[in-house]
């Protein structure tokens, strides 16, 4: 988490460093800070809370300067404090950084021992100040630089600014994600591309390990063993990287309302030009593997938890899944013949990363679906599938949710037709359905009214369960991930034959109760849950189609939602899942696109 830019302009940069904050504020919103050196003097602001206290301060107290440093922050070490804010700085050198510094005790306690002066809490400070007491024993910038380097582990993506050095940023990537930008006489350095997109349309992503020297003129690089390599320029999208609210009250909202475009699009993607089948990278191979692996964070893991189903029953293929932060440490058995999937919106979630490249010497394929195709988790895919649903800024994830279930149902379907599973009927006839989903997810997107009404209750609510069955189960779980991080409000989610087993002893008088069942093989199971729950006083809300609603009887709560083919039910059902926790934000009044202690982006361990 956090953001970095860096910029060596011909103009003043604070500005330019405030707008490009802006765009990477996802990534962190607990404090701020610049740094520039103007007329060779280093100076630097820093604010508590949001960019714009640090764009207020600024407005009092500018800061004059053609080169300079920013950064955004999700605190690790120490409070959200403003001298805990970055750019930290230690005499000549100011650095700002994205990651953390797993040895920096070690490190504080050799610094203070040599007499060095600590004014943060932070593992961040112990760079600068090794920088710096390089700096003093007579070192160039570069070789402090980079001497300091060499003792640094952990991941991180680091930008270095030196007192008297007008046009020079040094910057760093291990195992954080960082990028070069290249401007006419200017040079940029970001967290991102979407944090240049204004600036520039040519981009250099550094690789693992690599540092790089940035003068108005270019940018060297070097590799993890400090020889000097080139890295590719690209040329990036920029309209589809420009990130605004299109006269939406949030991200958040924009981003729901995109989700039948983006569908579409993403079906259009994979599947042809022609629409005659589903166009999916041949070196996919299902018919070789014996096991399959979904392993992801949050949002995605409820998605790989959806797949799961759909794999074991469409493709007979046995799935394990796990949440990425558990994955590698439990040691898992893995085998040349087992598939991992890896499902990641932004491509840079560290537990994830990390647990790809532990499962990537043992498995035979490594696959993931991610939105950013460029992040680090695509590239270090042997395939890489985007979901084409553009940039997602709310923290809370929505498009990339239904469209990451997209691909992964093309997936299950194309495993399933390989292994001999489907039927090509059968397959032709699910590729149908899967087209669908974006009338549908339309249709469903339009009970917004229905369910602004239905969560004005939510409001005073302190607890809220959510109930479902077969695929709605994962569903159930996202939506009280949703509920729980946007409206603060504490949720739980239960497989709804579960909850006679120890969770109905939670349900009380108007306990709110939201119950997933669409019409289907397990309709009537989930009724029968439903009712243990109104025998309680619990305050059923049924989201349910037409035929359910009519036989579930007499539920005082109800939301119609389209009658849709079993596969695609939970891309459906996603949509109220959002709505309902949108709308009780909304009543709440919480910051429905920086909610509290979150960030996007989650690049630390
Ligand atoms: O970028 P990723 O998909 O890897 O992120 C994983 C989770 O951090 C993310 O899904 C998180 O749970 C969302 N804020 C949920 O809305």
């Amino acid at each position: 988490m956090c953001g970095i830019v860096g910029i060596l302009g011909n103009h003043e940069v604070s500005p330019m460093i405030l707008d490009a904050l802006r765009r990477l504020e996802y990534r962190g919103y607990d404090s701020a800070g610049i740094a520039t050196v103007n007329d060779g003097v280093l100076d630097r602001r820093r604010a508590v809370g949001k960019l714009i206290n640090l764009s207020d301060l600024l407005v009092h107290e500018p800061l004059p300067g053609r080169s300079g440093i920013g950064h955004t922050r999700w605190a690790t070490h120490g409070g959200p404090t403003v001298a805990n804010a970055h750019p930290h700085r230690a005499g000549r050198v100011a650095v700002v950084h994205n990651g953390i510094i797993e040895n920096f005790r070690a490190l504080r306690e050799e610094l203070t021992a040599d007499g060095a002066q600590f004014d943060s809490e932070t593992d961040t400070e112990t760079i600068v100040q090794l920088t710096s007491q390089y700096l003093d024993q007579g070192m160039a910038p570069v070789q402090a630089a980079r001497a300091t380097l060499a003792r640094l582990d952990g991941a991180f993506a680091l930008a270095f600014l030196f007192e008297g050095e007008q046009d020079m940023i040094i910057c760093a990537r291990r195992g954080s994600p960082l990028c070069i930008g290249h401007g006419d006489g200017e040079m940029y350095l970001g967290s991102d591309a979407i944090a240049l997109a204004e600036l520039t349309d040519r981009i250099t992503y550094l690789e693992e390990g690599d540092w790089a020297i940035l003068t108005r003129a270019g940018a060297q690089v070097f590799d993890a063993e400090g020889q000097q390599t080139s890295r590719a320029v690209t040329r990036i999208n920029v309209e589809s990287a420009r990130v605004d609210k299109s006269g939406h009250k949030h991200f958040m909202a924009k981003e729901m309302a995109e989700q039948p475009a983006v569908l579409k699009a993403a079906m259009g993607y994979y599947s042809g030009l022609d629409h005659s089948g589903i166009d999916l990278p041949e070196a996919l191979d299902f018919k070789g593997i014996d096991r399959l692996i979904l392993v992801a964070c949050g949002t995605g893991f409820y998605a790989c938890q959806v797949a799961k189903y759909w794999f074991e029953k469409l493709a007979g293929l046995p799935v394990e899944l796990d949440i990425a932060s558990e994955f590698r440490y439990r040691e898992p058995v893995l085998g040349p013949q087992n598939m991992a999937i890896f499902v990641s919106q932004s491509g840079e979630t560290a537990d994830t990363l990390a647990a790809l490249r532990h499962a990537k010497p043992h498995v035979g394929q490594v696959v993931s679906v991610v939105n950013v195709p460029t992040s680090s988790i695509a590239r270090e895919s042997t395939v890489a599938l985007p979901i084409h649903a553009g940039p997602e800024i709310g923290v809370a994830s929505t498009k990339a949710f239904t469209a990451s279930l997209q691909v992964l149902a093309l997936l299950a379907l194309r495993a399933g037709h390989d292994r001999g599973h489907l039927s090509d009927e059968e397959f032709n006839r699910l590729i149908n359905d899967l087209r669908s989903v974006p009338g549908y997810v339309a249709q469903a997107l339009d009970r917004e009214e229905e369910i602004r009404r239905m969560t004005e209750s939510l409001a005073q609510a302190r607890d809220v369960l959510f109930l479902g069955r077969g695929t709605m189960y994962p569903l159930a779980m996202e939506g009280a991930l949703k509920l729980k991080e946007i409206s603060y409000i504490h949720a739980e989610a239960y497989a709804a034959g579960e909850l006679k087993h120890g969770p109905i002893a939670l349900i009380e008088q108007d306990l709110p109760v939201f119950i997933f069942a669409p019409f289907d093989a397990l309709f009537e199971k989930t009724i029968s849950n439903m009712q243990e729950v109104m025998a309680r006083q619990g305050k059923v809300f049924l989201v349910s189609d037409a035929k359910g609603l009519a036989e579930a009887g007499d539920v005082p709560h109800r939301l119609q939602m389209p009658t849709v083919p079993d596969l695609i039910a939970p891309i459906v059902y996603a949509v109220p899942a959002q709505l309902i926790a949108y709308h009780a934000a909304l009543h709440r009044g919480t910051d429905v696109d920086q909610p509290r202690n979150l960030a996007k982006s989650v690049t630390v361990e």
